[in-house]
């Protein structure tokens, strides 16, 4: 290679990178491309090639290797325009029919209520990935966003701008199918599409296998690759990993008919849109889909989980509306979930925030459903000797579609006669301290609604720490010094105020070196307290108490989520935020034995969601004078609550509104909105305070109170006319 020719490729090698490094900030940052893809592709190409030959100028932070669109510090919260739901599952034929059963009561007189056939369903693959929310304004991406807990997210515009098949501009095109074929597509000043990110299951193997080389252990799954991926600071990172989207919902002005219809229209703006989908008669076609599709699923190159089956009519939709946090229109239906046999080497015990003690089956490590699993919980006892499970035995374990792996059976032929029976120890293995049995999983208080299977089907358990099971009886550790408790409460506290940078092992180091006691303790490190640890410095410390500063502000909801009161999980926390709007509101009735105690009892009783066994946790918190303490304290070390939004004006303001049965044109939560949109609240029981009863078809034993106390009664016409 003569000299010349190298300056030369030298001089060519700068001018590509400048251009490119143009190109890619004219793209990515000012959503102003000026030449074609093909162009950038054919530079891109020809650097490629002439650094293949001259591989001394390969410089891993030229603009090739690197990508427009800066590294973040963080992640701004984004409120979703419309809350991001969850799906509820169905797991065999039957209870696919049961679920057409109970819609079909819910709308007005119409074919679909009479089971007439027609293109009533549409099936979908439902995608193994991360949900995600991409707004367009005059057809330029402008926003994505997690989706977070539904109602606000982090907005990962950046990451999400690597994703090849994310289109960054939308353009009006003739349109094909039934959206009006030749016609050209209209793109709305505002469109917010739904999707989900995912890795393709060839990608992943290629990064475990690059993993494995380089000694560092393999991903779980896609599912996490994904997410991990999507949580970096520097959208570098994002585009290594190859990710892809597939759009499945969308929200518009545009007025569409079907589901279906919002697909096709997605697919001819240009975005992924899986082809497998099928719109159904009648849910023998939907059974036959879901057949058809397992059949094919192994091979399918991306991690799916089941099929999402909706109602494919958008009126119809609408009119079934949501329950909790699911929609009503559509289920997902789960395949069976994969099974593995492995051995239980030993039955540990967790203590959990709330002193629950959880029995957790520790197993020689197995492949289950695509990724290791090493241990799994037994939720308490009764499930220990329901399975005859001893230490020891042979078991099959299950992963179904979610994450969490359970053992199912135990295969008794298997057994030696070594294996060990397992006792309950008869204190805290912890702390030695005391255990009482007491109330896991409260129920609700029960929906006044005519739905059978309601609670099986409706909205899931709001979790606290428990894991969203059915109620049971469990050993509670009753030390309030346990250290096993603490650090767990301490672990809840920093993930509900979303401290990302005090993980569990940073939080015992801390707590090992003395510098913290209790969670309010953790707004008043400094710098200097960290920064001498050994393996921390100047920079970490500096970002810790960057991140904890930037936290002290919360939300009423979430400070109460974070205080960790047993059975008072995300949602629970939030229904008391609202109605109490704020804290000092919440606290000034609380004292047990104040007069006012009793009214405080009442109001916290009148609060739709929360049944006797949340109100009496919540009474034992607030009137013990160390919670109170502990509230001061944070506030004192400088956290901020901000208060809750309660309409203060509006025509329903000091009106409480009693819901009861079923409404023909909307649903109970486009209700309770509209009376909360008009400065009014929603409770749960009838008294002498309410001051409505609307009653809809089939009405609950409400109806029968709200007479008897001669409380107004309002059918759904006249709810309509009022509001
Ligand atoms: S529709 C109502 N369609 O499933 C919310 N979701 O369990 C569902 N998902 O958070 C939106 N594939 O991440 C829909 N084809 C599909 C889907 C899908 C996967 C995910 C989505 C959602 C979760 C709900």
């Amino acid at each position: 290679m003569n000299k010349a020719d190298k300056i030369k490729a030298e001089d060519r090698i700068k001018k590509l990178r400048i251009e490119i490094a143009r190109l890619r900030n004219l793209y990515h940052i000012k959503n102003a491309p000026d030449i074609t893809d093909e162009v950038y592709d054919s530079l891109t190409r020809e650097l490629k090639d002439i650094l293949k030959k001259y591989p001394e100028f390969n410089n891993i932070s030229s603009p090739e290797n690197r990508v427009a669109g800066k590294p973040l510090d963080k992640f701004k919260k984004v409120k979703h325009e419309h809350r991001m739901l969850s799906l509820n599952d169905v797991f065999n034929e039957e209870e696919l029919y049961d679920w057409e059963k109970r819609i079909q009561k819910l709308v007005p007189p119409s074919p679909f209520r009479r089971g007439v056939e027609g293109e009533v369903y549409f099936c979908e693959i439902k995608f193994d990935g991360l949900a995600v929310s991409l707004i367009y304004e005059n057809g330029i991406f402008v926003r994505g966003a997690t989706r977070g807990d539904g109602f606000v997210g982090e907005d990962i515009t950046e990451n999400l701008k690597m994703i090849e098949s994310i289109p960054l501009y939308l353009t009006s095109s003739p349109a094909k199918g039934r959206v009006g074929e030749g016609s050209y597509l209209e793109i709305p000043a505002r469109l917010e599409v739904r999707g989900e990110v995912l890795m393709q299951k060839s990608i992943f193997e290629k990064l475990n296998k690059s993993q494995e080389k380089k000694g560092l252990p393999p991903y779980a799954n896609t599912r996490n690759v994904a997410a991990g991926s999507l949580r970096q600071l520097d959208p570098q990172l994002v585009k290594e990993r190859h990710l892809d989207f597939f759009a499945y919902d969308m929200y518009s002005q545009i007025n569409f008919k079907e589901h279906s219809a919002e697909h096709e229209y997605l697919r001819n703006l240009g975005f992924n849109v899986e082809k497998t989908e099928a719109v159904c008669h009648n849910l023998k076609e939907v059974i036959n889909f879901i057949k058809k599709f397992e059949k094919i699923r192994a091979k399918f190159p991306f991690g799916t989980d089941g099929i999402v089956v909706s109602v494919n009519d958008l009126k119809l939709q609408e009119i079934l509306g949501v329950v909790g946090k699911a929609p009503r229109y559509m289920v997902a239906y789960k395949y069976p979930a994969e099974k593995a046999t492995t051995i239980v080497k030993d039955i540990k015990i967790n203590v959990g925030r709330t002193g629950v003690l959880t029995p957790l089956a520790i197993f020689e490590p197995t492949l289950v459903a695509g990724s290791t699993v090493s241990k799994a919980t037994l939720h308490n006892m009764d499930q220990i000797e329901r399975l005859d499970l001893r230490i020891g035995d042979t078991v099959v374990i299950e992963k179904a579609g979610d994450v969490i792996p359970k053992v199912v059976e135990v295969l008794v032929k298997m057994r030696t006669g070594k294996e060990k029976k397992f006792k309950m120890p008869p204190t805290c293995p912890t702390c030695g301290g005391k255990i009482e049995k007491k109330i896991k999983n409260p129920p609700k208080t029960p929906p006044d609604l005519p739905l059978s299977g309601e609670e099986k089907f409706g909205s899931p358990p709001d979790k606290g720490d428990l894991g969203g099971l059915s109620s049971s009886v469990a050993s509670f550790c009753i030390n309030k010094k346990c250290p096993a408790k603490n650090e767990r409460y301490l672990e809840h506290f920093v993930k509900v105020f979303e401290i990302y940078e005090l993980g569990p092992k940073i939080l015992r180091r801390f707590k090992d070196e003395g510098l913290i006691t209790d969670a309010a303790d953790i707004f008043t490190l400094t710098k200097e307290d960290i920064a001498p640890l050994e393996r921390f410095g100047e920079k970490s410390a500096e970002n810790i108490i960057k991140e904890i500063s930037d936290k002290k502000h919360v939300s009423l909801a979430r400070f109460l989520w974070a205080l960790g009161v047993l059975h008072v999980g995300e949602e629970t926390a939030r229904d008391l935020a609202t109605h109490f709007g704020s804290l000092d509101k919440l606290l000034d009735k609380r004292y047990n034995k104040s007069p006012k105690s009793d009214l405080w009892l009442a109001e916290v009783d009148s609060i739709e969601n929360i049944g006797p066994t949340v109100l009496k946790s919540l009474q034992d918190f607030f009137s013990d004078k160390n919670n109170i303490f502990f509230i001061e304290k944070l506030k004192n070390n400088g956290v901020i609550v901000k208060n809750a939004e309660v309409q203060k004006k509006g025509k329903f303001i000091n009106m409480n509104f009693v819901l009861t049965g079923t409404l023909a044109t909307m649903s109970r939560e486009k209700a309770k909105e509209k009376i909360l949109s008009l400065g009014g609240r929603v409770v749960g029981s009838v008294s002498k305070n309410t001051s409505y009863l609307v009653a809809g078809d089939d009405p609950g034993s409400k109806f029968n109170s709200a007479v008897k106390l001669g409380i107004k009664i309002l059918n759904e016409e006249d709810f309509i006319r009022l509001v």
